[in-house]
């Protein structure tokens, strides 16, 4: 099996709609982007890491947006719903895809936010189309990050800005399964370190560089404090095994075998 089909093996939750369907219930009134983000908003903080990237990405309505491993698209509809901007999500999972179509449509936001399956190394879009690009939690299972920025460069306008929110490798092996991977064979992380330099070997000046570990780590002690959440939430995106998955990341970023960063950068 290529790793790219591993990759799309990993996150192709058999019948995911359909459960999404179930438990959101009759579909009446629209939903709103913050109803759902127990459920959508698949990465480390949920919407309040998104909320802040999206600030120091400093979008505005004219803005066009490739939302890049966009999941079931919560950060995509909150780029959309928040700026006004037009994002586009791509995402190798066409189970992801489907939920993301019919949460956008739940949304009332079909008309700003466009969902395809793609592979971040061969977008299908020309050179220049994008002004910003989002990739949140993705880069982790991406060997080729080379090629990987490479591709990103090319598809944002010059001077575009992208910006990421990424696990990154610190001090010790990683703990199994994390919420990207089962075992090493689909994780790629990169230091801090290595990742800054294939980000600017590719053509990028970061104009932010956060790490964000520690601020990570306290939402992780306060999230495992407290009762799981009510409601749809990502155990339906993640299977059973969510709280062992979840609690191994926060046991990562615990131990300080991986790290949080945080970035924005332009392309120059
Ligand atoms: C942990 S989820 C994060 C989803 C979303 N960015 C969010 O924060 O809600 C990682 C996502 O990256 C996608 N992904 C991984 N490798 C990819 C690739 N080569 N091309 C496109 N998407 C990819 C996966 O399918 C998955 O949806």
């Amino acid at each position: 099996m290529s790793l790219t089909a591993k990759v799309r093996e990993h996150y192709s939750p058999a019948g995911l709609t359909d459960r999404i369907k179930s438990a959101l219930g009759p579909e009446g009134q629209p939903l709103t982007v913050g109803q759902l983000a127990q459920l959508d908003q698949f990465h480390t903080r949920g919407i309040l890491a998104t909320t802040e990237l999206a600030g120091a990405a400093g979008l505005d309505a004219s803005n066009r947006v490739l939302d890049l491993g966009c999941g079931v698209g919560g950060p995509a509809r909150y780029l959309a719903a928040t700026f006004g901007c037009a994002v586009t999500g791509i995402d190798l999972s066409p189970d992801f895809i489907d939920a993301a179509i019919y949460l956008t449509a739940r949304c009332e936001l079909s008309d700003r936010v466009t969902f395809q399956v793609g592979d971040a190394l061969h977008l299908p879009f020309g050179d220049g189309a994008f002004d910003a690009v989002f990739l949140q939690h993705v880069a982790m299972n991406i060997e080729d990050r080379a090629s990987l920025y490479a591709e990103l460069r090319r598809i944002l306008a010059p001077g575009g800005r992208f910006a990421t929110y990424d696990v990154v490798l610190r001090d010790g092996d990683v703990v199994y399964p994390v919420p990207w991977a089962r075992d090493g064979s689909t994780s790629f992380l990169l230091s801090d370190g290595d990742t800054r330099a294939a980000l600017e070997q590719a053509g990028f000046k970061a104009t932010l560089w956060r790490d964000d570990t520690q601020t990570a780590s306290d939402w992780f002690k306060g999230a495992m404090a407290g009762p799981p959440p009510s409601g749809p939430n990502l155990g339906l995106v993640m299977g059973p095994d969510f709280p062992a998955i979840v609690g191994n990341l926060g046991r990562n970023i615990r131990e300080n075998r991986v790290g949080v960063l945080s970035a924005v950068l332009i392309s120059h």
